[in-house]
């Protein structure tokens, strides 16, 4: 662990364990509730609500009040995911993840001796790949939004112009970076305090972003991909020694998509498909669960432990396999979220022994025929909008556009560098993952919304990169399963296991010493404490039609309900 990720944990540890800023209790409303990583973001979303917008409306701009107040990782340089449920019971999905450039290659992260060199695609200009989001939540508002665009983005521009105080675990986060920051003029033009630290209280304002917001506004999508904006991102990246072209920002585009469903006992289970792996993560492990015959009190227990993550190691070894861009490798979707390849799965669960060598990704031939953010919205008439967007790393590249105020992302290491190494996440990819022209990077984000009766009950999703997964899958049981209610679900500790590192990791308070000694007699590998994702939910109470909203303790986001 570098010294600067040891720190950044430590921080985290310490705000994880003397700090909690948002309520302990599920947060009600009536009306709408938006939950969100920030609590101006979630004003935001209410506010739109309260004028008579739609859950799109709210979403959309609570993604541009992100890009301003929680430039960690809500921004505009990035990319993500949409997942919607209209009330009329339809459902789709909209694709804004980041592509590679046109002049992108496979051995783009490779020495002249074939070996991968981690921190070009991690770090420095050619990390990046070709946001999204600006087109994504222009898209989703123009078809499905009710208000104007001017008047959802409006408030993220009085944000970044008026600016807003800094909470105290905001000036240290942004502190936490500062060297970072200092290596690039534009960088520590914004995000330093006139090449100071920052303070609690003190005014953040970002005159630059809140230009280019204005020219979004007033243009849409053209506002960026084309004219001042776009000259600045070419300029930028030529000046660095990047591969962004007009080209690149021109022909970017947003799909939507068919949504993936799943069933868990009685509800349905609604995903976003590749290029994301979480779709597909969470339906085949809720495929795998349902085989299993827990009793309520065995949440926490040794024996719930293990086949968590026996079931987490077979998601992630098929994910590091078949999955990648659908429009460049043709993923067999509709076998890994079969009932039947899950029975499978379950059947080579051992009641007694952990197994990691002996795990592969799935051989179908045997068969006939898996630093973000998120934020969740429903509106009063049960329109539910579950949105997952990412830089990547926490504040991207840590190169701020010069002139145009926002940071790039570094989502360039998404992509398999090169088959069995690891990226940041640890996560291993192989040829459907590898890096080609305007090629979308796999990703683990998770937004997901769960029907019982055709009516929205849980809407969720989380940041952590590989931990987006496995957070999403627990809190999903906690409620569904062991009827936990959406706060105590989100809060309570959770583990995490992806395959390799062979290894279990858990929270603070997690796993007892007993727990851990069985564990280990099935010859688990303890690893890590840490933490693992930040969820913002809401759950529908759809008798006494009554929206519970739950920001994680693990965070500083915020649950408003109306
Ligand atoms: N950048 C993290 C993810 O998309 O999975």
């Amino acid at each position: 662990m570098s010294m600067r990720t040891f720190s950044s944990y430590l921080f985290f540890i310490f705000i994880f364990t003397h700090v909690s800023l948002t309520a302990d209790y599920p947060v009600s409303g009536k009306n709408g509730m938006v939950v969100s990583a920030h609590r101006l973001a979630s004003e935001v979303g209410i506010s739109i609500l309260k004028k008579g917008g739609n859950a799109v409306d709210a979403a959309v701009g609570v993604g541009f009040a992100l890009a301003v107040v929680y430039p960690y990782a809500g921004n505009i340089g990035g990319g993500g995911f949409m997942i919607l449920h209209h009330s009329d019971g339809t459902n789709t999905s909209v694709d804004f993840r980041e592509t590679a450039p046109e002049f992108a290659h496979p051995e783009m992260y490779l020495n002249e001796n074939g070996e991968y060199l981690p921190s070009l695609s991690r770090e420095g200009i050619i990390s990046i790949g070709i946001p999204g989001s600006v087109a994504g939540l222009h898209y989703a508002h123009q078809k499905y939004g009710k208000l104007s665009f001017e008047e959802v983005i409006l408030p993220a521009i009085a944000l970044a112009r008026n600016g807003f105080e800094l909470e105290f675990y905001q000036a240290e986060l942004l502190n936490s970076f500062y060297d970072e920051f200092c290596k690039y003029e534009s960088s520590k033009k914004i995000f330093t305090n006139n090449g100071s630290k920052y303070k609690n209280g003190d005014l953040l304002v970002q005159k630059d972003l809140a230009s280019t917001l204005e020219l979004i506004k007033i243009n849409g999508p053209e506002g960026f991909y084309r004219g001042e904006t776009a000259d600045k991102i070419v300029t930028m990246s030529h000046k660095l020694g990047g591969i962004i072209t007009h080209g690149d920002l021109e022909n970017y585009s947003v799909i939507e998509r068919k949504v993936l469903k799943g069933s868990f006992n009685d509800y349905e289970i609604i995903g976003m498909p590749p290029p994301s792996s979480g779709g597909i993560a969470v339906i085949q492990s809720l495929n795998i669960f349902e085989n299993f015959d827990f009793a309520k009190q065995q949440w926490g227990s040794s024996n719930y432990i293990h086949y968590l993550s026996e079931i987490f190691k077979r998601i992630f070894a098929d994910r590091s396999k078949h999955i990648g861009d659908p429009e460049y490798y043709q993923v067999p979707v509709d076998v890994l979220i079969s009932k039947e390849y899950s029975k499978i799965i379950f059947n080579e669960i051992s009641d007694t022994a952990a197994s990691a060598e002996t795990i592969y990704p799935g051989d179908f031939n045997q068969i006939e025929s898996h630093e973000t953010t998120h934020y969740s919205v429903i509106d009063s008439e049960g329109n539910a909008v579950s949105v997952t967007t990412t830089i990547n790393s926490a504040y991207g590249s840590k190169i701020v556009c010069e002139g145009a105020g926002f940071l790039f992302n570094n989502e360039m290491d998404d992509f398999s560098s090169k088959p069995g190494e690891p990226n940041q996440f640890g996560l291993i990819g192989s040829e459907a993952n590898k890096i080609e022209p305007r090629k979308r990077m796999l990703s683990s984000m998770s937004p997901t919304i769960v029907l019982k009766n055709d009516q929205p009950i849980l809407i969720l999703g989380a940041p952590g990169g590989s931990t987006i997964i496995t957070s999403v899958i627990q809190v999903l049981i906690n409620v569904l399963h062991f009827g936990m209610d959406i706060k105590q679900a989100v809060d309570v500790p959770r583990i995490h296991h992806q395959w390799r590192p062979d290894r279990l990791d858990y929270e603070n308070f997690g796993l007892s010493d007993d727990v851990i000694s069985n564990l280990i007699k099935r010859k688990h590998i303890i690893g890590n404490k840490r933490i693992v994702g930040r969820v913002q939910a809401i759950f529908v109470d759809q008798e006494q039609n009554v929206y519970f909203g739950a920001s994680d303790k693990r965070g500083f986001g915020s649950a408003i309900g109306y």
